[in-house]
Formats: structure tokens, sequence, C-alpha cells
């Protein structure tokens, strides 16, 4: 019995070194790790119309970057026009597409009433989205006590409503066309609980309660949803990230404490392993 339990103890032990080492050897979740080694390549999107929000900068950038290369149309969405278009640009040397296949639309995702029209913009130069990357989002950077309800609200308006507002603007168009894809950028902080930053990770905790359980629902539809949950990745989300008052931008540069000790607490929190499911 005693050998038993001893065996027991080492296949678990031994599981949970395995899963621990392709969490810290890996930079996302391990269905992103294993969707990036075993899924489809990129080019079995050519063709696709796909809208990217957040399309400016860091991984939404990078994105259309790569879907252009992929021979994808882009709908490339933010706030700032000047830097769609440099976006545009560098699709269009890399990429594989022309001109007419890349519609620059500004878009801010917390200006709601905007994103029907702009939903009609993009069926307009399209006829079709194939693939919406609800991208766009802001991090925040404070202990709880520190933070404000006007940056929880601030928060949760963009990374959860303004992905919701326009997903449901882009879904009914799915389903009239049976067919489509929406895609989440959620983060390895939907998962676990990354200290000095709750309203982010609650707001990224939300978005993967929603689209989970519209992944299910759209099951036997033909509509596919998929949360992407990275672990960090160099962008300008710390530059531009809420501190705990509101008006206020977090800038990594200004202290060197608030950014190591987040990151001393995110590499303990690792090792709860809550991030495996
Ligand atoms: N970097 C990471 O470590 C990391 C890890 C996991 C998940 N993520 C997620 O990845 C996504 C992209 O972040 P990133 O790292 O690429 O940061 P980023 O470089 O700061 O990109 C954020 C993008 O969101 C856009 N945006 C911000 N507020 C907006 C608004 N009100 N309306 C429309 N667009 C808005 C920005 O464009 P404009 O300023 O031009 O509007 C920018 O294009 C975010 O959802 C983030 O939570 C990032």
């Amino acid at each position: 019995m005693l050998d038993f339990l001893f065996y027991c103890f080492l296949g678990i032990l031994f599981t949970y070194i395995i899963l621990l080492v392709l969490i810290l050897m890996g930079d996302c979740d391990l269905y992103l790790q294993f969707a990036s080694k075993f899924g489809k390549k990129p080019s079995a999107l050519k063709g696709k119309v796909v809208w990217i929000t957040g399309a400016s900068s860091g991984i939404g950038e990078c994105l259309a970057y790569e879907l252009a290369k992929a021979g994808c149309k882009l709908c490339l969405s933010a706030r700032r026009e000047q830097e769609l278009n440099r976006v545009k640009k560098q699709c269009l040397l890399h990429g594989n597409i022309k001109e007419e296949d890349i519609l620059v639309l500004p878009l801010d995702a917390l200006k709601f009433e905007t994103h029907s029209s702009a939903t009609q913009d993009v069926l307009k130069y399209f006829s079709k989205i194939d693939i919406l990357v609800n991208n766009a989002g802001r991090s925040q950077r404070a202990l709880f006590e520190e933070t404000s309800l006007d940056i929880d609200r601030e928060v949760i308006e963009l990374n959860v409503l303004g992905v919701l507002s326009l997903t449901k603007q882009v879904l009914p168009h799915m389903l009239e066309r049976k067919e489509g894809h929406i895609a989440v950028m959620s983060s390895i902080a939907g998962k676990l609980s990354a200290p000095s930053s709750a309203s982010y990770t609650g707001s990224k905790h939300a978005i993967q309660g929603w689209f989970s359980t519209l992944g299910v629902e759209m099951s036997d539809r033909n509509i596919k949803v998929t949360l992407l949950c990275p672990g960090p990745v160099f962008s300008n989300l710390l530059e531009t990230a809420f501190t705990g008052k509101a008006g206020e931008v977090w800038n990594k540069y200004n202290s060197i404490k608030s950014l190591i000790v987040p990151l001393l607490h995110m590499y303990l929190v690792l090792w709860n392993l809550r991030v495996i499911q």
C-alpha cells in the first residue's frame, strides 16, 4: 500500500514538474503553446477578411504583418489613424496583399455608439467579416487598495464592454452567414492572479467567462470562439497602463520598485500552477 502511494506521489510530482517546465519555458498558456506548435499555419487563412482592433501597435500590429504575409484581407482599427497608416504601409511592403485589401478604420473601442456603423463600413468594403480579433486593451498597475473605483470602471469599459459591444455588432452577420471566428486577446492574467494589477486581471477573467460561454453556445453553429492567453510581451502596454488614479498613466521607467515587485509576485504566483487548465 505504501509503495502504491509512493508511486502515485512520484507520478503527480513528475506531471507537475513537466507542466511547470512547459509554463516557465513558454510565453503563453498551454492551449496557445499547443496551437502554435500543432495548429494550422497562417497560410490556411489566405483570402479571409480579418478585422483587428488595437492594430496600431504591439501584438495587433505584429498580427497584421503575419496575416498580410499569409494573404489575408485586413481591416485595421485603433484610435491613432497615423499609426494605422504606418502599419498599412508595412503590410503592403512585406505582405502578400494589394492596397485595396487593407481598410484603415479608426475606431475608439469606448465609443460604443459608433460600433454599429463601423461594422457596416467593414461589410460595405469587404462584403463579409470572417474573423474578428478583439485585441485593443489597456493594462493597469497599482495595488488593489490604491485603485479607485473610477479606474476599475474604465478598465472594465475598455477591456470588457468595448469587446462585448463590437462582438455583438459582428456576431449577427456571422450567424447569418453561418460561419465566422471571434478571437479575443485575453492574457495569462485571465487565468491567474497577477498582483498589482487587479483591475486588469479582473477584466481578463471576465473576458474568459463571457467568451468561453459564447464558445459553448456557438459550438453547434459553426462560429468559432478563441481566447488567446499570451504571457508578457514587449509592447506599449505598460507605458499606457492605468495606475490607481484617474487620469494618470503608469510609466514602467518611473519606478524600478513598481516594476520588480509585480514581476517577483508574478513569478511566485506561477508556482501555484493555477494557470494549468
Ligand atoms: N503585452 C503583453 O504583455 C500582453 C500580454 C497578454 C495580453 N495582452 C493583451 O494584448 C492586447 C494588445 O496589447 P499590446 O501588448 O499589444 O499593447 P499596446 O501596444 O499598448 O496595444 C494596445 C492597442 O490597443 C489600442 N487601444 C487602446 N485603447 C483603445 C481604445 N479606447 N479604442 C481603440 N483602441 C484602443 C491601442 O491603439 P490606439 O492607442 O491607437 O487606440 C493599441 O493599438 C491587449 O488586450 C492586452 O491586454 C498583452
